[in-house]
């Protein structure tokens, strides 16, 4: 589905538009500085542009990204150059082994798309295949590696259904910058080096031990010029003839022999499994946020419909009152937000599953009047505690909640880049292969993911079918979260997302709130401590100043948890004097413009 182009006009009233005149882009472009990267900004400062912006989550990747625009390249054609570069550069996160969800923004005709390029569970799943064979569960730690969680990836599909979309360069072109970096060579980064240290079982993969590891079994170090020839010869044929070469012949025949004789829990995934990949467009899911049109990415992701229904919930409390800088007021703000994501999770855990399987209640989950009855159950003083799912609407079946999946802690790999071109098109998108390495299994140059651990391993509970429960054909539920917001007058004003498992909502509402109700660029934004309520304890950025509120915040009746965070918030946004981008100082991103 796309909006039309003033769709998000005919949403709002005059006077709001008149509020947003500091959020709205100045059709000459601005007078903002010019960052071509070479001066880095101050601490907090975004990077400054007028023509066109990239926040991607590795510098060559952004790079990358920057030299397409530049050429005149679109939003789409530099995600798609990037991404393949990612691929290399940034392996243990995403890369056409996996799969993606893109929020596209076309300034022409004002459409908003949404690309599911989710992997997608061979014919041979089934709702047990997460058990042992007591009907146990498998460990999560145990279920992702090797054969069982690899789902058809979808990424290379999703890209090039977006680029007969909303390409402009050849397509050919899009994929020479990734190979011939992998046939010169990159620098190993320290986040990569320290992950391929400390991964668990990757040097098992026969392939992956020898392209990340020495000969000694010493995990190769920052710095160490990486080659990956077989990635190049890859990444060749897709270029030459398109996302075929992947999913047909040779490169899908290797894929199967991978998952099938894998040394570790080999499965069944057929080269017809693989030919019969679709990259669906889905109705993107969005809501109006105070003067904002706020869009994200529908179901099978959980990540749009949950966003949206932290940020409805608070609609009803005027968040841009609480100085964020001053801890009494920092502590009202968390609770609200903590309680907002508590009500929102309890919806997500039991309603969202892959909407070809399961029936959604999208359009109840986002009812006004629903929201105001979950505000309604906020204590502005008090914390609620564990919270039960609601009753959004009268098609909504409740399907029991059992945690598996995202919910387990971990959050190191997947990515996200927000574009915005010289056009003002704009991209969102976060692509993953689950578990950083995801399954191990390396074939022609790329990991293949294990995503399929996305599924609830228990297929039943209470009596009834889970939403999320595996089955042939089916996508695993997201949490990926891909958003882009609008102003009054259907312009983008921001693009978001970050990689971090089921946290991935938290992160992206918190960055939200900050930029667009407290008023902070993208940076800050950003930079703001995370604070994640997944209808449990409270969590707490570890080592940031929300810890100082934490005896306050127990003495509301919150459970507090703190955690390091390794969000890699990506965002870009368009404000009176130009373009603006931030990238997470947890990672290694960074943002580019000119
Ligand atoms: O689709 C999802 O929600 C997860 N597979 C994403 C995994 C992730 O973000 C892990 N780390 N940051």
């Amino acid at each position: 589905m796309t909006l039309p182009r003033n769709a998000a006009l005919r949403l709002f009233a005059g006077a709001a538009l008149l509020a947003l005149a500091a959020c709205q882009h100045d059709g000459a472009g601005g007078t903002g500085f010019s960052f071509s990267g070479l001066t880095a900004p101050e601490p907090g400062d975004p990077v400054r542009g007028e023509k066109h912006m990239v926040a991607v989550g590795h510098p060559l990747a952004a790079r990358t990204a920057r030299e397409i625009l530049r050429k005149g390249g679109t939003a789409i054609d530099a995600t798609i150059a990037a991404e393949m570069v990612l691929t290399l550069v940034e392996p243990q996160s995403s890369g056409i082994g996996g799969g993606a969800f893109l929020m596209h923004f076309a300034a022409k005709t004002g459409a908003i798309d949404s690309y599911d390029g989710r992997e997608t569970a061979p014919k041979s799943a089934t709702p047990y295949m997460f058990l042992d064979g007591t009907g146990k569960p498998l460990k999560w730690a145990d279920a992702s590696v090797g054969g069982l969680g690899v789902g058809v990836p979808g990424l290379l599909r999703m890209l090039e259904l977006a680029h007969k979309e909303h390409g402009r360069l050849p397509w050919r072109d899009l994929f020479q910058p990734a190979i011939k970096l992998a046939r010169d060579g990159f620098a190993i980064s320290e986040r990569l080096a320290r992950q391929i240290a400390s991964a668990d079982r990757l040097a098992e993969g026969p392939v992956a031990a020898i392209y990340f590891f020495e000969n000694d079994g010493s995990g190769k170090k920052a710095g160490t010029i990486l080659k990956n020839l077989d990635l190049a010869d890859t990444l060749e044929r897709v270029a030459d003839n398109g996302a075929d070469a992947f999913y047909k012949g040779d490169i899908a025949k290797a894929i199967t022999a991978a998952v099938s004789r894998a040394p570790i829990r080999p499965a069944k995934m057929t080269e017809a499994d693989i030919e019969a990949y679709k990259a669906k467009k889905r109705p993107p899911v969005c809501l109006p946020y105070r003067v904002w049109l706020i869009c994200g990415m529908g179901p099978p992701s959980s990540g749009g419909l949950t966003t949206l229904q932290i940020l409805g919930i608070l609609r009803a409390f005027d968040l841009n009152k609480f100085d964020i800088e001053s801890d009494g007021e920092a502590v009202q703000a968390l609770h609200l937000l903590g309680e907002a994501s508590r009500l929102a999770y309890a919806d997500r855990n039991v309603y969202i599953g892959d909407p070809d399987f399961v029936p959604v209640p999208s359009a109840g989950l986002l009812d006004p009047d629903y929201l105001t009855l979950r505000s309604g159950e906020i204590d502005p003083k008090k914390a609620l505690g564990k919270r039960q799912p609601g009753m959004p609407g009268p098609g909504a079946t409740l399907r029991p909640a059992v945690p598996g999946g995202t919910d387990s802690l971990k959050g190191l790999s997947t990515t996200h880049l927000s574009i915005i071109d010289a056009d003002g098109n704009a991209v969102s998108m976060t692509a993953s292969i689950e578990r950083t390495f995801g399954s191990r299994l390396m074939v022609r140059g790329f990991l293949l993911n294990n995503e399929l651990t996305d599924f609830n391993f228990k297929p039943n509970a209470g009596g009834g079918p889970v939403a999320n429960r595996a089955e042939a054909g089916k996508r695993p539920r997201s949490s990926m979260s891909p958003t882009l917001v609008f102003d009054g007058g259907g312009r983008v004003v921001m693009a978001i997302g970050s990689p971090g498992g089921s946290r991935i909502i938290g992160y992206v509402a918190k960055t939200l709130i900050a930029a667009l109700d407290w008023k902070m660029n993208v940076q800050k934004a950003i930079d703001v401590p995370n604070v994640v309520n997944r209808n449990g304890p409270l969590e707490i950025e570890k080592g940031s100043r929300f810890e100082a509120l934490i005896p306050a915040l127990k003495k509301m009746g919150h459970e507090i948890r703190p955690l390091t965070y390794k969000s890699g918030l990506n965002g870009v946004m368009v404000t009176e004097d130009g373009l603006e981008g931030g990238s997470d100082p947890r990672r290694e991103g960074v943002a580019l413009g000119d």
